[in-house]
């Protein structure tokens, strides 16, 4: 996580930036031409067995490094000097003093700077050339520089918000040591991506799997943008989609963009795959791969497809390509990178080195609706996954009318920008109501609303009581079969935003 904050904060500064693994060849790093290296932090220790390494010659490339907690003991440890293994973290906020004046703490030199620290080891005695910079209160390296070679590290993590002046330290290694111009920007992403997709494609035809969701619909309008009639966007109604949503999508694309546009009806399939599954990740598995099924059978419709472009993003790629192998799967993202077995295209991916925020300000770029840009994020598998319990259609359209509800009154309230997702989740269990006389024995809706940032951590939205009240009586009213209304306070970790 540390890792791609830094990469996020050397692209909000204009820099060009991509993270790779620590055991990349030192001539992919030659042939990348980089003007800088940063090596960031991670929980390991440097005596570990198995740690992550540099070797000596990183650091005699002539270019710029910059070592980030980590970072700073491998650099001391590779490079000569102490450091020294500790049994227990340092974790929380510090006060550093710089000692010098140099580049890397330039314009923060006088005062005792706050920082976030979150480290075992520490570096004892600096390599040799290298000067101290800073300390901590306890007298500790805090950060430690060698001019001459242009090598300079923090104990201290800049890239998080409780480094206050932590961008400003970022600023300086880029713009003074490594003399970057800050020059990269949205705009001339278009012209590039248009330029590379051109070159990729030839006068090969494309297809696309076009969702709606912003990347997708980015990815279309960047390879319709490069190559016109070339493309082909494949639209897959699967059922599982919120009310009006595949009408809207359809009319945005075909009829507005007038972009090669088929919509496939594949609501029966979808719901007859499902039938009787209750596991939610036996359906998430079914969901994707009766759309792979789908898509392929769309896509030798249409003669001649060589490629297939998808809206692949950065945060996949880096979580594809850990270091450490694959991380935990904690549910299965089935529109995480890769082609189907047996499908032979060429993949064209413009948003690879993207994140989600860069995608948005691309989107706007590109003259994308507000309302695409804006909306929440919606899961591959869709309403599968937020009907605990066997999905059938009548569940589903419960479902669909209480979602609709909870994001109409969200909009009214203003609330919606606000929270990262809004949404309705149609529960397993029936509760005891009484409507007029009569005894009602119905499904419950739980509604969830949770800000974030990322998607990686969430905290419920306090939404208003008035709103809150506002959801609730119009979902009883108004959606029938739900007699109850409960709001979700649960917050990622331990919880995830979505129930399945
Ligand atoms: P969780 O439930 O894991 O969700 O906290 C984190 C974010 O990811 C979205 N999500 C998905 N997005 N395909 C997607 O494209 C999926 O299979 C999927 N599952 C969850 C979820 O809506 C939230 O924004």
């Amino acid at each position: 996580q540390y890792t791609q904050l830094i990469a996020r904060r050397v692209r909000e500064l204009k820099v060009y930036c991509e993270i790779r693994p620590c055991g990349i060849p030192l001539d992919e790093i030659r042939a990348f031409h980089p003007i800088g290296l940063i090596l960031s932090g991670g929980p390991a220790s440097v005596y570990d067995r198995g740690a992550p390494g540099a070797p000596r010659e990183l650091f005699a490339l002539g270019v710029p490094v910059l070592g980030i907690c980590y970072g700073m003991q491998l650099m001391a440890h590779v490079l000569g000097g102490a450091v020294r293994p500790s049994e227990n973290r340092e974790y929380g906020p510090a006060l550093v003093h710089p000692l010098a004046p140099s580049e890397l703490l330039a314009g923060l030199d006088a005062t005792a700077l706050p920082v976030w620290m979150s480290h075992g080891d520490r570096v004892e005695a600096p390599p040799p050339g290298f000067a101290r910079l800073a300390v901590s209160e306890g007298q500790a390296l805090a950060a430690m520089g060698d001019p001459a070679r242009k090598l300079y590290a923090v104990q201290f993590h800049p890239e998080v918000v409780h480094t206050p002046r932590g961008r400003e330290i970022l600023q300086n290694f880029l713009s003074r040591i490594c003399g970057a111009q800050g020059r990269w920007t949205m705009g001339s992403f278009v012209g590039e991506a248009v330029r590379r997709i051109r070159e990729q494609v030839g006068r090969g035809k494309v297809i696309c799997a076009l969702s709606g969701g912003v990347d997708s619909s980015v990815t279309v309008m960047l390879v319709h943008r490069a190559v016109g009639e070339q493309l082909t966007a494949i639209f897959v109604d699967n059922g599982l989609l919120r009310a009006g949503e595949a009408d809207r999508v359809e009319a945005l694309f075909r009829r507005h963009y007038r972009i090669n546009f088929v919509r496939v009806d594949a609501r029966k399939r979808f719901l007859d795959r499902l039938q009787g599954v209750t596991d939610p990740e036996e359906k998430r598995r079914i969901v994707g791969t009766t759309f792979i099924e789908v898509f392929e059978e769309e896509a030798e419709r249409i003669a001649g497809v060589t490629f297939l472009a998808q809206g692949t993003l950065y945060p996949d790629v880096i979580e594809s390509t850990s270091t450490r192998g694959p991380s935990a799967i904690i549910k299965t993202h089935h529109n995480v990178g890769g082609l189907p077995p047996g499908m032979d295209l060429k993949l064209v991916e413009p948003l690879r080195e993207l994140f989600k925020d860069e995608v948005r300000q691309l989107a706007r770029e590109l003259e994308l609706p507000e309302e695409i840009i804006r909306q929440h994020p919606f899961p591959g598998p869709g309403l599968a996954v937020r009907i605990v319990g066997e999905v059938t259609e009548e569940r589903l359209e419960r479902l669909r009318q209480a979602d609709q509800i909870v994001v109409e009154e969200l909009r009214r309230a203003g609330a919606y920008d606000a929270v990262w997702q809004g949404f309705a989740v149609l529960l397993s269990v029936k509760s005891v109501g009484v409507m007029g006389d009569f005894r009602t024995y119905e499904e419950v809706i739980a509604i969830r609303a949770v800000t974030s940032t990322d998607g990686m951590t969430a905290d419920w939205a306090r939404l208003s009581h008035d709103l809150l009240g506002r959801m609730a009586s119009r979902i009883i009213n108004e959606v029938r079969g739900v007699n109850r209304v409960v709001y979700d306070l649960s917050s990622k970790p331990p919880s995830t935003i979505e129930w399945e």
